[in-house]
């Protein structure tokens, strides 16, 4: 739903200046002076997964994760916690202060509410690394299975949806869930089974969350929100201060990944077919770090990811991305990124949003190349619906209601009013959204014409309380028409209960308005106008329609280039990585979510973003991870790139929205679009290739940053010096080139293995398109690899003329047993010398 992610959206921009606000008005507690903020603190000395990770330094893309050697180690926890505890009792004896946690598990450090001051004192210790004010974050059916080729593609190879998924842990970081869900019941057909013996995760009871609110489906949850409660804005009445969700959106998102396969979705009354997650059998554990009015800090955030390591999750499903760039000498170098670092060297695929703050170039808010960043497109389905005018016009739009089985009388609100409204209410009775301002008589047995405003795209007035009108006042359906505050803003099918439709082009508001108005009925009385003897039947759109245009890149999905720093300058680093559907996405709500005013009550919702791409591409890593155990995150990654789709179900290159106003304004997707391309679920269980990168390398990466050593050591209590060399970001095995500035020749190396599941030699042909003003050459161009074998590319590129635009090429790689390995290059400045 367009408006919703533009409703979201302006909600983002609310809680930036809410938590500002938050930031110098923490002063709920006598023990937080006015001056007190929440500071997140580092120690240098390493924790529980960096000192028990023995991976050599030299070892070098290794398919292997370290988690198995990570996990078995002694636990350190209550022995760091301890420390942290008499760190704060030394530094600040007798001061006031609040610790919120002790994070032990992928860094070792806490957060406290503590004044400036006493940070300052701490930051001089020289047990301590680094402190950072915390920040605060954003809140970044079911057809979508049949769209990818689910059913007949990856669940078919994993033996259905019966065992898609199984066996895998995705924990998700989001609002919550609502445990009482069908999505997420245990008690579902097929065979019993069990909670992977490694999860250690807890199930919290707390309101909303009674006991045996888990099961073999949902296996763990649990609620962060010390830094939130320590600045005051959490009100426990208010907000559920328990893994429940009060929101609607962390539901949503958890069935859209791993929902139980054939809900049924009910909404309005209407059944609309029936709901799936990607990976159906595949288990949730939640980690609630947001919450419906104010979002999330990063604190609470850290926490969550901490825990969910520890809990040995596989899959982290990211919903956070930072307010703002993160200050500083990288993007990379945020508590969050750095804490996700961890989660990677420990294993763990982490899947974040790109953000919906597209179309602008740069308007990505995820950085780091060891995230795996999804951008949102449409998918195939519409539901459209028309309305026929007595005089024979068709007007279609959207909407999903039934249709009025005869012609009946049309009435605009403006014309329906009850005796004494005045003129002043009348500026918003045309939308419908309190009855007691109609007159029922005049209303009864016809059509209700009201406007849709932008105040419906932000959320004041709701489509919702309009069906509450019409039925109060027995009219017999419901018609919007576009008012022009809110041209440009697309309509989404929007549930009703009546017969209903919304006019989503102003022409066609024009002429119904022009129709209505051609025969307007006046009070013999008064001469008031009381209604028009205009006649309409609306049909109904309860079937949808399957177009061939999807998948394209949505206005709202955030783009490329990846944003290395506050400068101008661009990192060397391809986001987003991916696209999956994130337009009218039917998943789980829960019925007490006020996330979407036009869903609440519901147990099903239609919701847009990047949010809603990501656990898509989540569900499908489950699938990997199942089928390939052992892969690294980074070896997840390139399955996911490598096999992308490039073309539309026409066959033409895959479009990009271009403007928020006019989502037909659009061209052919870069990318800095779309990354690889869109998520092709079938080809990416069998990649053929991959490029594999392991942690060390990450570490190389960030090292060879300028002035990254101390920022380094900081963060990761890691000293620079121990890795013998570093790594530019060109040079990073991933599944994509991306050269921010080109001068002259540059040759990057690329590893790829062939982890075909079949014992043969497969050989590969190279082949490749250049970006405008760049000659490339690949050597070897053909190559024989056998399986498991690893075989070293030489990618040349050479600037042949100056061009600062952008040009983008494609590496191809073509292997004689099927296997095509897409690889997306980008180029920015170009210089010839
Ligand atoms: C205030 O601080 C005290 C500890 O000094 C703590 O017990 C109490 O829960 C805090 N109250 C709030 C609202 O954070
Ligand atoms: C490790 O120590 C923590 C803190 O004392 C404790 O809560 C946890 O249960 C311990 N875990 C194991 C696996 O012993
Ligand atoms: C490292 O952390 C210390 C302590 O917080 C801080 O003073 C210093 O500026 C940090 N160095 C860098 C390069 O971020
Ligand atoms: C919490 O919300 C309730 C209900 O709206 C309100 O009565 C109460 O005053 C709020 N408490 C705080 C501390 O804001
Ligand atoms: C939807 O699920 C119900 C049971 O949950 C099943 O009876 C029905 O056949 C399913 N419909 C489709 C179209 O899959
Ligand atoms: C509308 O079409 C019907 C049949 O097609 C015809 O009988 C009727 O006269 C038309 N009405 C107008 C106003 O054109
Ligand atoms: C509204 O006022 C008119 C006269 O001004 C009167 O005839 C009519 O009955 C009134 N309607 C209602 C609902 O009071
Ligand atoms: C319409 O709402 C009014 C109060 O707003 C209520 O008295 C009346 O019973 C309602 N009528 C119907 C048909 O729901
Ligand atoms: C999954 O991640 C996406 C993107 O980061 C986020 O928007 C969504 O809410 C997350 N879902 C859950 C259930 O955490
Ligand atoms: C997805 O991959 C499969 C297997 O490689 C292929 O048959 C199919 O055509 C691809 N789908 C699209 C839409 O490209
Ligand atoms: C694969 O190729 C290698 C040489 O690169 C050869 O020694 C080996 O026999 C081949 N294996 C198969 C199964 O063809
Ligand atoms: C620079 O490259 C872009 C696209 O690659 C092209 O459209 C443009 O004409 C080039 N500019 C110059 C000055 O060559």
């Amino acid at each position: 739903m367009e408006e919703s992610s533009l409703v979201r959206f302006v909600f983002a921009l609310c809680l930036v200046s809410s938590s500002v606000f938050c930031l110098d008005d923490s002063d709920q507690n006598n023990t937080a002076s006015s001056s007190s903020a929440v500071y997140i603190v580092t120690l240098k000395h390493p924790s529980s997964v960096h000192s028990s990770d023995k991976e050599p330094s030299g070892s070098k893309h290794v398919l292997t994760a370290t988690s198995s050697q990570i996990y078995k180690t002694l636990n350190r926890s209550a022995s760091i916690i301890r420390v942290h505890d008499s760190l704060l009792r030394k530094v600040l004896r007798k001061e006031n202060y609040l610790k919120l946690y002790s994070y032990h598990y992928l860094i070792n450090g806490f957060s406290a509410v503590i004044t400036r001051e006493q940070a300052d004192r701490l930051a001089a210790r020289e047990e301590v690394d680094n402190v950072v004010l915390d920040f605060p974050v954003k809140k970044a059916t079911t057809h979508t299975p049949q769209f990818l080729g689910l059913p007949r593609g990856a669940w078919l190879r994993e033996g259905g949806s019966e065992y898609a998924g199984e066996g895998v842990v995705i924990g998700f970081i989001d609002t919550g869930i609502d445990p009482t869900h069908p999505s997420f019941s245990d008690k579902i057909s097929g065979h019993l089974y069990p909670i992977p013996p490694r999860f250690t995760g807890v199930c919290e009871v707390a309101t909303g969350f009674p006991p045996g609110s888990c099961n073999r489906k949902l296996i763990g949850a649990c609620h962060f929100a010390e830094s939130a409660i320590s600045r005051g804005v959490l009100n426990s009445s208010m907000d559920d201060a328990s893994p429940f969700d009060g929101d609607g959106h962390g539901t949503h998102t958890a069935s859209v990944a791993a929902g139980n396969h054939g809900i049924p979705v009910v909404v309005s009354g209407h059944h609309l077919g029936n709901a799936s997650g990607m990976a159906p059998r595949a288990h949730i554990a939640i980690y609630k770090a947001l919450y419906k009015k104010f979002g999330g800090f990063a604190a609470d955030i850290i926490a969550a990811i901490d825990q969910a390591a520890q809990d040995r999750v596989d899959i982290i499903n990211l919903s956070i991305t930072p307010n703002r760039r993160p200050p500083g000498i990288a993007t990379f170098f945020n508590p969050i990124d750095m804490a996700l670092l961890s989660a990677v060297k420990a294993g763990i695929f982490v899947v974040q949003a790109a953000g919906n703050t597209g179309p602008a170039p740069k308007s990505m808010s995820s950085f780091s190349p060891w995230i795996f960043t999804v951008g949102a497109t449409t998918h195939d389905r519409v539901y459209s619906n028309s309305i026929i005018l007595g005089n024979n016009v068709t007007i279609s739009g959207v909407g999903l209601a039934s249709g009025t089985r005869t012609m009946h009388k049309l009435v605009l609100a403006a014309h329906a009013l009850r005796n004494g409204t005045s003129v002043m209410d009348a500026i918003y009775v045309g939308e419908c959204q309190n009855s007691s301002s109609f007159d029922q008589k005049l209303v009864q047995g016809k059509i209700l014409v009201c406007s849709y405003t932008v105040r419906f795209i932000l959320g004041v007035s709701t489509i919702k309380q309009a069906l509450i009108t019409a039925k109060n006042l027995t009219a017999s359906g419901l018609v919007f028409y576009m008012d022009s505050s809110a041209i440009g803003f697309q309509m989404s099918s929007t549930p009703m209960d009546i017969p209903g439709i919304l006019i989503s082009s102003s022409q066609d508001s024009q002429a119904l308005l022009r129709y209505y108005n051609s025969s307007l009925l006046r009070d013999n009385g008064s001469g008031e106008i009381v209604g028009s003897a205009s006649v309409a039947r609306i049909v109904g759109g309860m079937k949808p329609t399957y177009g061939i245009t999807a998948p394209k890149v949505m206005f709202f999905s955030a783009r490329g280039p990846d944003p290395e720093d506050d400068s101008f300058d661009n990192a060397d680093v391809m986001k987003p990585n991916l696209v999956a559907p994130g337009n009218s996405i039917w998943a789980a709500w829960s019925p007490l979510g006020i996330g979407t005013a036009d869903f609440e009550g519901e147990r099903f919702a239609m919701v847009s973003g990047t949010s809603m791409s990501a656990p898509h591409v989540t569900g499908i890593a489950a699938l990997i991870k199942q089928k390939f155990p052992h892969f690294t995150p980074a070896a997840i990654g390139s399955a996911l790139s490598t096999t992308a789709t490039l073309s539309d179900r026409k066959g033409g290159h895959i479009m990009a929205q271009r403007a928020v106003l006019n989502p037909d304004i659009q061209s052919p997707a870069t990318p800095f679009d779309m990354g690889s391309g869109f998520v092709n679920a079938t080809a990416a269980l069998d990649p053929g290739l991959i490029f594999d990168i392991g942690y060390n390398e990450y570490m190389k990466f960030l090292c060879g940053i300028n002035g990254s050593s101390p920022v380094v050591l900081n963060y990761t209590s890691e000293n620079c010096l121990a890795y013998n060399s570093s790594l530019a970001a060109s040079d990073l095995n991933l599944p994509s080139v991306t050269i921010a500035k080109l001068v002259g020749t540059r040759t990057v190396l690329r590893w790829v293995t062939n982890i075909a599941t079949t014992a043969t030699n497969e050989t590969y042909t190279v082949g490749w398109t250049a970006p405008d003003s760049v000659s490339v050459k690949v050597s070897p161009d053909k190559f024989t690899i056998g399986n498991g074998q690893t075989k070293v590319l030489n990618l040349v590129f050479r600037a042949i003329e100056n061009n600062s635009t952008a040009s983008f090429g494609r590496i191809g790689l073509f292997g004689d047993r099927g296997h095509v390995v897409n690889i997306p290059v980008a180029v920015i400045f170009k210089i010839a010398v």
